[in-house]
């Protein structure tokens, strides 16, 4: 849970620091991260896992849902491994201090160079660790085998399933059904665990699934525990040295009033339960359990505080407010119709008397950040937060409309510091170039 209050000054305070304060000192749009709801949630995670599960545990933060240094090397300073897909998330979590051994690789199409980056990890120390790498279709395997074999490493791979189950979330991120671009069909299971028995060069440790994110219901994780177990089960019986299973992230967040998810510790109980009872009805002793939560991580531990500019009332129909930001430091609400909810900083305790749409700055009608929110009577200039931003917007940031992506800061104890800067003008030009021909 973030730590707010309400200041004397009637003004919203994270982390010990003034909201309105830090706008005034840093600009807007502003992601505004509280290291100490980061640490906690991590930290539930980690305990969940030690209090419901009689076997060893890893909890990887899932890096998707907001690569940068500073989030890997809180996650890495709480003891958590990453979750990357990309070359880019890789040298994100090395250069912020993660071992390569804490670091899993995931992705439907890594490109032969990103294969290499990860297994080149820990070159030339005496004990060198390479990432371990989720494999996720049949030409990959080739491509780890061949590449791990020219380098004269040995790979750990997990093999990556999909697992058939079902949840209700938005159908863009929902990954576990069998129609997929994710995973090997169970039904080639045996297909690639003998291939894999025959391997000098890779090291089977396991098998993965993840089956959505911003899930609410417990059984479709319970459900996976119990399959997975199964496929273990068949890779020992291929002989393969197996001793772990990751079952993916998924957990939702509460954005509006109407979410109502599970807590980390009743949804690390669920899942170490199911796998728990699997495991003794197989007889099989328990696995190292890895699980890769991502926006159940970061989500509620940032709020976005945008500076409210004109307003337009439609007769009869609506009132629009405008802010300074809008789809391309959050792109959920035109990409999955996603909900938030706002408050005005600086006048915490007005009643929330207004019903109004935030719409954003893009030139596109579709930018609307909230439909229909309540909140406090507001003027220009006055500072509107958005909370649970904390995944899926940075990383998923762009630069549309030519528009500066927002900085950074995260707060503890009344200190803040800049972890990603504001983008200049200079910086959005630094990749253009204009051939000769063209200058005038
Ligand atoms: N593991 C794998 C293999 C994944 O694909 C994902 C998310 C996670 C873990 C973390 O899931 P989480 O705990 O965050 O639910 N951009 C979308 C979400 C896409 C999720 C992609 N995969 C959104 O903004 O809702």
């Amino acid at each position: 849970p973030l730590t707010a209050k309400v200041n004397g000054s009637d003004c919203l305070e994270i982390g010990g620091c003034d909201v309105t304060e830090l706008v005034q000192q840093f600009g807007s749009p502003l992601y505004i991260l509280d290291e100490q709801s980061v640490r906690t949630a991590c930290q539930q995670y980690r305990d969940g896992w030690q209090k419901y599960y009689p076997g060893e545990s890893l909890v990887i933060y899932a890096s998707k849902a907001w690569s940068c240094l500073a989030v890997c090397a809180i996650a890495g300073s709480e003891d958590l491994g990453i979750d990357v897909v990309s070359g880019g998330e890789i040298l994100t979590a090395i250069k912020a201090g993660v071992s390569a051994d804490k670091i899993y690789f995931h992705g439907n199409n890594k490109s032969v160079a990103e294969l290499e980056l990860a297994i080149l990890q820990g070159r030339g120390s005496a004990n060198a660790k390479n990432c371990r790498i989720i494999a996720d279709n049949w030409l990959e395997l080739e491509n780890i085998a061949t590449i791990a074999s020219s380098l004269g490493k040995n790979v750990p791979v997990m093999i990556r399933l999909t697992p058939g189950i079902e949840c209700h979330t938005h159908e863009y991120i929902r990954t576990g059904h069998l129609d997929s671009k994710f995973g090997f069909d169970p039904n080639q299971l045996d297909e690639v665990f003998g291939w894999l028995s025959k391997q000098s060069a890779i090291t089977c440790i396991g098998v993965h699934a993840h089956i959505g994110s911003q899930i609410f219901e417990q059984q479709p994780h319970k459900d996976l525990a119990g399959v997975m177990v199964e496929w273990y089960k068949l890779a020992l019986s291929h002989g393969l040295p197996v001793s772990e299973i990751n079952v993916g992230g998924g957990l939702g967040i509460k954005y509006t009033e109407a979410d109502d998810p599970q807590s980390i510790d009743e949804w690390v109980k669920n899942v170490a339960t199911a796998l728990k009872i699997a495991c003794d009805a197989h007889g099989i002793a328990y696995p190292r359990v890895i699980s890769e939560p991502g926006r159940s991580l970061i989500g509620s531990s940032c709020v976005t505080a945008y500076t409210v500019g004109g307003n337009k009332t439609v007769p009869g129909i609506r009132t629009y407010i405008s802010i300074d930001g809008g789809m391309s430091d959050n792109p959920r609400p035109i990409t999955y119709q996603s909900q938030y909810r706002a408050m005005i900083a600086n006048k915490m305790s007005a009643p929330m008397t207004e019903t109004v749409t935030i719409a954003g700055k893009h030139c596109e009608s579709g930018d609307i950040l909230i439909k229909d929110a309540q909140i406090a009577a507001a003027v220009p200039g006055d500072i509107l937060v958005v909370p649970a931003t904390g995944a899926y917007n940075y990383s998923m940031s762009s630069n549309y409309n030519r528009i500066t992506r927002p900085a950074a800061v995260l707060v503890n104890n009344g200190e803040a510091n800049i972890i990603i800067q504001r983008e200049s003008y200079h910086d959005l030009l630094r990749f253009d170039r204009l051939p000769q021909r063209l200058i005038k």
